[in-house]
């Protein structure tokens, strides 16, 4: 049997897909579906990523649908049990429409890592149940036993979890964290042979440090090892595989999905690693079995086409917000301001007209300061929701050093810039802009009368004891 089912092509170009009517033998297939222009190649991508995935192949669905039809199906028949083996061998596979099982290969799922593949300008992608799946699967993927990972220190809790303490304990590979602003620590933290990986977020979490793709691209290829970007905050704004990056992966929970409500990831790189994972004796994808559902695969692919706008208006009135906040006094990160450390790198990195991102950082000093201003945005002013998690229509807010990067040390949180009083927020487009901002300040002006009551009282009571 053959180490991969089949080794296939997910670009792009139309592989003139067909389907078997009864009647027909396996390989004479009727045409299934129709199928707009076909994209250019994979080599030719244009520099909007919504323009790659308008030419993406668009499915039809079953019945002349404008929508591709939902394969639900787990598994499939042949009309001939010899074809099956044909399959097995890898000389029929996805790419001329022969399916075998959903955990491998699902049309309608196969279908949204097409669409992936062109957003993230790579060859190919593969569609997975959470954001932690595709990276947990390309890591064990790309990274053997014993091997080890060069990482910025500024990561999503998680991921910093994962890589400090399950793969250590569970295969051995280790990470060395280094501040990824400092080229020459990453260069000197990269043994060569050993390090199979540089790991980054292309905009941190929850930090908002901009990972410098090309440069860093420039010293992994330098010293043999893959640049593995996580992609999660700035989908759209920046394409890091043209930058230079080998794999994109994404949280689609967040953006991409933008509904709050479907937890899902992507890989996206070359055809070559997928067909890796999906390898029979070896491949993450085949055998730890993180499959996207294809109906969750068809609700994501029904959201990608108004992806650009949403994010636009994200990082619009994220962009708002800042200048309006820093105009206050407030303490606030956001990449989109020309005081941010690494506003010059992300513009000359991030694609024409879609701003900066949707993602700000408020420092309110102590942790009792961001829940209490977390407290009046919500339940005070109705300005956006405490929840984790991001790319909601709705602002959502956390604050990240008890949430979503508990997982970290209090000193690796220091070491990463988090504050304990560093209150994320992911900046929504429902409402008006100006409505927005009026509950925002409204609950801020609650805050600081309070601070002023409460700094009255202590030097009341400090002057009393005085006496
Ligand atoms: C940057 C980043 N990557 C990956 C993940 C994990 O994604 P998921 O929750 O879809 O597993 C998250 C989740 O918050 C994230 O913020």
């Amino acid at each position: 049997m053959a180490e991969t089912m089949h080794s296939l092509s997910f670009s792009n170009p139309n592989p003139n897909p067909k389907k078997r009517s009864s009647g027909d033998d396996d390989g004479a297939a009727a045409e299934n579906h129709r199928s707009l222009p076909k994209k250019p190649s994979p080599t030719s991508w244009g520099s909007d990523p919504a323009g790659n995935l308008a030419n993406a192949r668009h499915e039809f669905g079953e019945h002349g649908g404008v929508n591709m039809s939902i394969e639900a199906s787990a598994t499939f028949t042949v009309m001939e049990p010899e074809t099956m083996h044909r399959m097995f061998t890898g000389e029929l596979g996805p790419d001329r429409d022969f399916f075998i099982y959903s955990r491998h290969f699902n049309p309608t799922v196969l279908n949204l890592g097409r669409q992936m593949a062109a957003l993230e300008s790579t060859e190919a992608a593969y569609c997975t149940s959470s954001g932690m799946s595709a990276i947990s699967s390309a890591l064990l993927q790309l990274c053997p036993a014993g091997s080890h990972i060069v990482a910025s220190r500024c990561l999503y809790g998680g991921t910093h979890a994962l890589l400090s303490h399950f793969l250590p304990r569970s295969c051995s590979i280790r990470t060395t964290f280094v501040d990824i602003s400092n080229i020459d620590e990453v260069r000197d933290a990269i043994r060569v042979g050993e390090t199979k990986v540089l790991y980054v977020e292309s905009v941190s979490n929850p930090t908002l440090t901009v990972a410098d793709v090309p440069t860093l691209s420039a010293v992994a290829h330098e010293k043999g090892v893959l640049l593995v970007v996580d992609n999660t905050f700035t989908p759209m704004v920046l394409s890091p595989a043209k930058l230079g990056a080998d794999v994109v992966l994404h949280s689609v929970s967040k953006f991409i999905s933008g509904g709050a409500d479907i937890i899902a990831g992507a890989i996206c790189g070359p055809a070559w690693l997928v067909n890796s994972m999906m390898d029979l004796h070896n491949g993450t994808l085949m055998l730890l079995g993180p499959t996207m559902n294809a109906k969750v695969a068809f609700e994501i692919s029904e959201r990608l086409p108004h992806l650009s706008i949403r994010m636009k208006e994200h990082c619009h009135r994220a962009m708002e917000f800042a200048t309006r906040m820093k105009r206050l006094g407030l303490r606030v990160i956001y990449p989109g301001l020309d005081d941010h450390p690494h506003h010059s790198l992300l513009k000359s990195m991030a694609n024409k007209g879609y701003g900066f991102g949707g993602m700000l950082c408020l420092d309110m000093g102590t942790e009792e300061r961001a829940n209490r201003l977390m407290h009046h945005l919500q339940n005070t002013a109705q300005f956006g929701l405490i929840a984790v998690s991001l790319g909601y229509y709705e602002t959502l807010m956390s604050c990240s050093g008890s949430s979503t990067s508990s997982e970290m040390s209090d000193e690796e949180k220091s070491l990463a810039g988090i504050s304990p009083g560093l209150v994320r927020m992911s900046v929504g487009y429902s409402g008006t802009l100006e409505q927005r901002w009026a509950q925002f300040e409204k609950a801020l002006t609650i805050v600081q009368q309070q601070d002023g009551n409460h700094a009255h009282a202590n030097n009341a009571f400090s002057s009393y004891g005085k006496n």
